[in-house]
């Protein structure tokens, strides 16, 4: 087990004592106890207050607007993709994965290794990935259901309604997906899992939104993009493209719903908001070092740090960063989270690129699906 220190590394950055305090107990559970690869179950304590609204007033246009699009946009996990597609890893007219996308080729033994051995840890890898979507889906459904609960506007709680059935799906899918077509599920990622149990069981309604609908939500958008870009096996191509399309409203549902809420809140409050975020930022950069795939495959061969050091300067890491907070850094812009005193820090991460990109509220279909615009207009969206 890691020391304490060891586990609690990534914290503290932005040296605000009670947002160390607040991130201390799901570091401990989640980096230090590793509460996440501890059986098949977990539970934790939510404490939020769920708001009643008995004059079912409709005054908030933008989310009424959501919640009707998301009515339109429904689709049937069963019906609309197509299951009796086989998925061979051995393909290589379909690959899951190529070679180019993934950081193995940096690895000697990788490279060593017969073409079957090296197409089967592709799949590995890319079933990780997938794995830490559908675990990460599991926690957007929870957040989902509280988010729904706990805002104080009732077209939010009315579209929070159609969330709720969006991430139902999306577990599905996943699961599915993995379960019949990869034939294997690997655990949660503790970074992950720390960062879920920060944002379940802390009783402040903004930060499940900002947690969920803007970080994890719009790293999930990056993620699911730069996969789907990737990959040439047509029913995953086809399961992400459907996934990206509700995600998108999920995470303007988020920009919208904080806008105004941060802009009216006091400095202190606003300031351990902006330190909370760039800390689950840190979190989120260390999540897909694939430590899970790595004590697999190579855990006995080399060190972790060594790793860590092919992981962190290899083009897939770049590229994933580059896609995932291209999303989330015009976002944090947008509701208020990324002053002066603060990009600083994002900027020493490299992260300050993105700032001049669109936020999700502003997006159109063919930015998030990145595919070419007659796909987009086929899709009729109306995000
Ligand atoms: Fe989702
Ligand atoms: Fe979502």
């Amino acid at each position: 087990m890691a020391s304490l220190p060891t586990a609690l590394g990534p914290l503290g950055r932005s040296q605000n004592p009670r947002v160390f305090l607040d991130l201390a107990g799901p570091a401990v559970r989640g980096l230090l106890l590793k509460k996440g690869k501890q059986g098949t179950s977990a539970s934790m304590p939510a404490r939020h207050h769920a708001h009643f609204d008995w004059s079912y007033e409709r005054n908030r246009p933008e989310l009424r607007k959501l919640y009707e699009a998301a009515q339109r946009s429904q689709w049937d996990p069963q019906t609309t993709l197509d299951w009796s597609i086989e998925v061979d890893p051995h393909d290589d007219a379909r690959e899951l994965m190529p070679e180019g996308a993934l950081p193995l080729m940096e690895i000697p033994s990788y490279r060593s290794l017969p073409r079957r051995r090296q197409q089967q840890q592709r799949a590995a890898l890319t079933a990780w990935l997938l794995s830490q979507f559908l675990h990460g889906e599991q926690g957007a459904l929870f957040a989902a259901c509280q988010v729904t609960e706990a805002v104080q506007w009732m077209d939010g709680k009315l579209y929070g309604s159609t969330q709720v059935v969006d991430e139902g799906r999306h577990v599905e899918v996943f699961h599915r997906y993995l379960h019949e077509k990869l034939g294997r599920v690997y655990e949660i990622n503790d970074n992950l899992y720390t960062i879920i149990d920060a944002l379940m069981t802390d009783g402040r309604w903004d930060l499940k939104f900002l947690g969920m609908q803007i970080m994890i939500e719009g790293l999930a958008l990056g993620a699911f993009g730069t996969m789907r870009q990737q990959t040439s096996e047509p029913l995953l191509k086809e399961l992400l493209k459907y996934v990206i399309t509700d995600e998108a409203r999920h995470v303007t549902f988020g920009v919208v719903a904080l806008r105004d809420v941060y802009a009216a809140l006091p400095e202190n409050e606003r300031r351990d908001r902006e330190d909370w975020a760039y800390e689950i930022s840190v979190l989120l950069r260390n999540r897909f070092l694939a430590h899970e795939f790595y004590e697999e495959f190579y855990g006995h061969c080399m060190s972790r740090r060594e790793w860590n050091a092919i992981v962190l300067r290899s083009d897939f890491m770049k590229r994933f960063r580059s896609t995932m907070f291209r999303r989330l850094i015009p976002n944090l812009k947008r509701i208020h989270l990324l002053t002066d005193r603060i990009r600083p820090h994002y900027d020493a991460l490299g992260l300050l690129v993105y700032e001049h990109d669109k936020p999700s509220n502003e997006l159109q279909a063919v930015d998030l699906l990145e595919c070419d615009p007659a796909e987009a207009e086929a899709r009729a969206l109306h995000i």
